[in-house]
């Protein structure tokens, strides 16, 4: 059975989805029918086709009357501001992506499930966990998922790239406590060059010219997937001019001594056999460029492991901030897939309303 997912907001994580799906193995199972998003449909074929990122796309992409086409499949685009303004059910859409980042609370998110989609997977951690069903990092909690949840949030791409590194770390040492740095490429939240901007003074600044730094609520993030952390946790974020690729800058001190060595052979081990927790490591000699198109949710940088005594210490974390979490939302659709009841009203593609 194929299911029938729309995308809402097809910015760069909305594109980042459709192509990761369309380069995953699952392109059969999970097939993209609707997109809703502001911008003209001539647009969003351009900005599918070529990505100053990450490249050509992958297969032949048009357009047909209201429709994108790729490799022949269609998909409806519509151009609404609203979730109620879209007729879901008419698509049997099984389960929105939502892409915009403008839909954070519970009562927010509810107004796609009562505009006639059954399930929403959110592509940032809404505005608190008590506003999902479930936070998900896949290798650390994807299992947990049942099924009967209607609105999961897939996190944020830093969360994704620390908590299982986190994890692993206090379950061999004890976390004490950790800060963490986020060195962050720019966003569409940000000017090109200076200009104005309503609530936040930092999002006034010239993104290619200054080293920026921006709220962040990554503490709490990794609290909410981590609670044994609660109250030792602290992050600040930078953005900085580069268009893809992120580093975290992580800081921690543990109960247990350690080494450098020690702590890189855990986290190699880690990458190497536990597939599930979607980590890589190196040792060679890099720049953020070269994690451009990564589809791990982390990659360690053993070179830059440091230890300060035996306590304190200090790694660096490389994550593709979008091809590595659009990569997770694809897995995390697919665990969560796997647990949905089968009697639960899925539209098959022969199912649906043309
Ligand atoms: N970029 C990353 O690295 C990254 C990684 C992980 C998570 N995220 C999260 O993912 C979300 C999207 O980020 P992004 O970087 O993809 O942003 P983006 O490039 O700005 O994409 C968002 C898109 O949604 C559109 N949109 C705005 N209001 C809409 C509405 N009511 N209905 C449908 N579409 C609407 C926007 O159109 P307009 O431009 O016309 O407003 C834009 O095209 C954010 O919450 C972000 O925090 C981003």
């Amino acid at each position: 059975m194929t299911l029938r997912l729309a995308i809402n907001g097809y910015g760069r994580i909305g594109r980042c989805f459709l192509r990761a799906l369309q380069e995953s193995p699952f392109r059969e199972r999970y097939r993209v029918v609707a997109i809703n998003e502001p911008a003209d449909l001539a647009s969003i074929e351009y900005l599918t086709r070529f990505d100053s990122t990450h490249g050509r796309f992958p297969g032949v992409v048009e357009t047909d009357g209201d429709a994108l086409i790729i490799d022949g499949q269609r998909i409806l685009v519509s151009h609404a501001d609203t979730p109620e303004a879209v007729d879901w059910a008419a698509q049997g859409i099984d389960l929105v992506v939502e892409c915009s980042g403008r839909y954070g609370t519970r009562e927010e998110l509810q107004r796609f499930l009562d505009a006639g989609c059954p399930r929403v997977l959110l592509s940032h951690p809404g505005t608190s966990a008590e506003d999902v069903d479930a936070t998900v990092v896949y290798g650390i909690n994807h299992e947990a998922l049942t099924g009967a949840e209607r609105i999961i949030s897939n996190a944020s791409c830093t969360t994704n790239a620390v908590v299982p590194v986190l994890d692993l770390l206090d379950r061999a040492y004890g976390v004490d406590q950790a800060m963490l740095t986020t060195i962050h490429s720019v966003m569409n939240d940000q000017p090109l060059i200076d200009g104005y901007h309503h609530t936040d003074l930092r999002r006034t600044r010239s993104a290619m010219q200054s080293i920026i730094p921006v709220a962040t609520g990554l503490a709490r993030g990794v609290e909410r997937l981590l609670p044994r952390l609660t109250g030792r946790v602290q992050a600040k974020a930078i953005r900085v001019p580069t268009l893809n690729v992120s580093a975290i800058e992580l800081a921690v001190t543990v109960h247990q001594p350690v080494s450098a060595d020690a702590v890189n052979q855990l986290l190699a081990d880690a990458a190497h056999r536990h597939h599930q927790s979607r980590l890589a490591y190196t040792e060679q000699v890099h720049a953020s460029i070269d994690f451009n198109h990564d589809p791990h949710s982390a990659v360690i940088d053993g070179g830059q492991t440091r230890v300060c005594g035996a306590h304190l210490l200090s790694l660096l974390v490389w994550f593709d901030n979008e091809w590595g979490f659009a990569s997770r939302m694809v897995d995390v659709l697919h665990h969560w897939h796997q647990c949905w009841p089968t009697a639960n009203g899925l539209n098959s593609l022969q199912e649906t309303p043309q």
